[in-house]
């Protein structure tokens, strides 16, 4: 690694990949010791790169074989160059780090764009000239665009232009603020409240080598469970076994596919976690044996506040092991949360994530399949919850954390929470994929969880603004990501709450929550029409799901959000760059949803190439802007020419029925997609279990090829329906594994 120093100011440079370079600032040349939390990776973990680096009387260059760092020997300011000698990330200003301040402002390229930056409110999709917090915030105002902390933080932007797309990861805890031209439009700003200089730039050229560098840095979501998959139905809450049963009746009665209910936190006995109500969920064992005979799983809310109640085996085991956040003074810091007086785990510890994960037990021992991590930026309110609901704050700041404080832990507190978390499923479950979801978490929180948006609103504005959000989080690392359908607070109408149905089914997270004030939400309580919408929308995500589980599989690999702003395949177009409504979910499907009351048409853009509409097969030409017919009970979609979209049977929930048969859809064109299938629970695909069939369409042929790995399919019939080829009829052929070829 090499480092320079500037005027007592130390610069290191790592070179972790030809496209991947850590730049490391240290006052005096002492550089602290990293903490192992988001980057679980260390430099001397990445296989060793070439680079060479040439010195002129001006410039110290270091060259990748794709890439070079600039550094300018009297300024110390930095640039990078592309193949072109394109200029990107460059320094407009020295970097300031001082005792105070710790800041890096680099210059806007003409013609830049700004993505990332996590979770975030605000429909729009680039997001230039605002100023970012990294702050994990309980966020209980209503989710306006003026709102600037959420619960998530994750210090990435994501800057495209034609040709040249990169991403910066800040690699800083503290408190820090991205400055996207707000203060300055050509300028990028990041500062922190403490900590050090220290980022990472992740060079593409295009948003998908992007994302596979953030991926190789931060990690990726591990292959999930396919009943994860599914539809969710939660509601804050669902309060006895009996309620829990009939809604699961419901479903089944109704034939809406749904997979797994979330139980809220009313299923505690006194909201104190990893317990359950001994008189309204008397025998959980047998209610979740049987809901699972039904195909459902259950999933429980834990929360980190541990009521303070000397008689609680979990705040007896945590104070006598001495697990508990202290403050200052060295005494246990106290907080109130859903059980009134409580205290917190410091997870930033082995010994307690290990703890943690292990008082899970309480909860699988029952059947319980996967954890929903809430309240953990961690939220603290200002008084008792029983006295009604309060500010919400957090920890003292100055709360020892392992060898730190608060301010430097708190972003990664919920972080900490769901690692704690999946690693112990994972040892719970040994060879079960575990589930968890996070309300709060940072950078690299996708290695151990998924993610919803928090407590949005049953307002258009949100159903809006979750398609940049989660377009962004995609961006950000984390694609298993998804806003409470319907809307948690306040009460959905039946029209908002179709078209609400329609794009969250195919969010990469379904779920579908309420509030305990709000109406119930569930999808027959709006009456038949919009019943019959959410069956039919639910319908096609289960449909889909050899797609959709091909699209995480992918993403399992190589970091590829499953959502993708339109940009993501058009980076060129820049026509794309601000386009917020629209997304492609995986490579072929373009999904253009209905956010507003009363409107039956929108436009929708289509980019280069050639188009399908989904319902109707109708060939479109692009480069245009059409006009799209949407009554109630549509929603737009198109399909990409030359895609091969994998689907299944209707089923009720992910794995009632074997993928049989299996069915292609075919469009005309040039294209390619690989299905991936595998038991869909179980580790074994780690030891070679799994199928992979590449699929190939060109030249107005299929090409099946040979299926590769050791899972074996089921013995099946392919039906392959052609669209927009010259031969109209289905074809029909068995599926052994062998390669196939079909003309058209
Ligand atoms: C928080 C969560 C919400 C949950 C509620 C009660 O507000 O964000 O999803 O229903 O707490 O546990």
């Amino acid at each position: 690694m090499p480092t320079f120093t500037f005027d007592r100011l130390a610069l290191a440079v790592s070179v972790l990949t030809p496209k991947l370079i850590r730049l490391r600032y240290a006052r005096n040349g002492k550089f602290a010791k990293r903490r192992a939390w988001a980057v679980t990776k260390d430099d001397s973990e990445f296989a060793p790169t070439q680079s060479d680096v040439n010195e002129t009387s001006q410039e110290i260059i270091i060259n990748t074989n794709a890439i070079s760092i600039h550094i300018q020997r009297d300024t110390s300011k930095i640039h990078f160059t592309d193949s072109q000698n394109k200029i990107f990330c460059a320094d407009d200003a020295r970097p300031s780090v001082t005792s105070v301040t710790k800041s890096v402002a680099k210059s806007v390229a003409t013609g830049e764009h700004f993505y990332g930056f996590g979770e975030r409110t605000y429909s729009s999709l680039e997001r230039s000239g605002c100023i970012y917090t990294h702050w994990a915030t309980d966020t209980a105002v209503p989710h306006t665009p003026d709102v600037d902390r959420m619960y998530v933080a994750i210090p990435i932007y994501f800057s495209v232009r034609p040709n040249l797309a990169y991403a910066v990861y800040f690699n800083n805890t503290y408190r820090s603020q991205f400055d996207v031209g707000y203060t300055d439009p050509n300028q990028i700003r990041f500062s922190a409240h403490g900590g050090e200089i220290d980022y990472y730039v992740f060079y593409g050229p295009t948003p998908r080598e992007v994302n596979e560098g953030i991926a190789q840095l931060l990690g990726t979501h591990p292959l999930p469970p396919r009943w994860a998959l599914g539809y969710h139905q939660s509601r804050w809450g669902y309060k006895s076994d009996q309620e829990i049963r009939q809604l699961a009746k419901e479903f089944r009665k109704r034939e809406i596919p749904c997979d797994v209910i979330h139980f809220d936190i009313d299923y505690m006995d006194g909201y104190r976690v990893f317990t359950w109500h001994p008189t309204r969920f008397k025998n959980p064992k047998k209610l979740i044996a049987d809901l699972r005979r039904d195909g459902f799983r259950a999933v429980t809310i834990i929360d980190p506040g541990v009521k303070a109640d000397k008689k609680y085996f979990v705040y007896q085991e945590g104070l006598k092991k001495n697990y508990f956040i202290k403050k200052r003074n060295g005494k246990v810091f106290h907080g109130y949360v859903w059980p009134d007086d409580s205290v917190f785990a410091d997870f930033t510890r082995d010994e307690v994530r290990v703890w943690w994960g292990e008082l899970q037990k309480h909860l699988t021992d029952k059947g319980v399949s996967g954890i929903w991590n809430d309240m953990n930026e961690p939220a603290v309110f200002s008084k008792p919850f029983s006295a009604g609901v309060g500010n919400t704050g957090t920890i003292d700041l100055d709360a020892k954390q392992s060898e730190t404080t608060h301010a430097e832990a708190h972003n990664v507190f919920g972080y900490n929470m769901a690692r704690a978390s999946y690693e112990g499923l994972r040892k719970l479950l040994p060879d079960e994929r575990a589930f968890t979801l996070t309300r709060s978490g940072f950078a690299g929180m996708q290695k151990f969880s998924a993610g919803w948006s928090g407590d949005n609103h049953a307002w258009w504005e949100h159903l809006e603004t979750s398609l940049p959000q989660a377009c962004n989080m995609g961006l950000s690392g984390v694609s298993f990501f998804g806003a409470d359908i319907g809307g948690f607070n306040e009460d959905a109408s039946p029209e908002l709450f179709a078209r609400w149905m329609q794009v969250g089914s195919l969010y990469p997270f379904a779920r579908g929550h309420s509030h305990t004030d709000s109406i119930y939400q569930e999808p027959w309580r709006f009456g038949e029409r919009v019943e019959k919408i959410c069956r039919d929308y639910l319908r096609l995500r289960y449909r889909l799901l050899p797609y959709l589980y091909s699209l995480f599989y992918e993403s399992s690999q190589h970091g590829t959000p499953i959502w993708r702003p339109m940009f993501y395949h058009y980076p060129n177009d820049e026509r794309t760059y601000h386009l917020h409504d629209q997304v492609m979910i995986g490579d072929s499907i373009l999904a253009a949803p209905i956010y507003k009351a009363n409107c039956d048409r929108r436009v929708v853009y289509l980019p280069q190439g050639e188009w399908f509409d989904y319902w109707t097969d109708e060939k479109i030409a692009g480069a245009t802007h059409i006009t799209a017919r949407a009554p109630l009970e549509v929603m737009p979609l198109y399909v990409r020419a030359g895609a091969v979209i994998p689907s299944g049977p209707d089923l009720n929930y992910a794995d009632e029925k074997p993928l049989s048969p299996l069915t292609l859809d075919v469009y005309a064109g040039e294209g390619e997609f690989t299905l991936y299938e595998d038991d869909g629970h179980t580790f074994g695909y780690e030891r070679g279990e799994y199928a992979l069939t590449r699929l190939e369409n060109k030249d107005s042929r299929l090409k099946i090829h040979k299926r590769e790995g050791n899972h074996a399919p089921p013995s099946r019939k392919i039906i392959i329906r052609p669209h927009g080829m010259e031969r109209k009829e289905t074809v029909e052929v068995e599926d052994d594994g062998a390669p196939i070829e079909i003309h058209f």
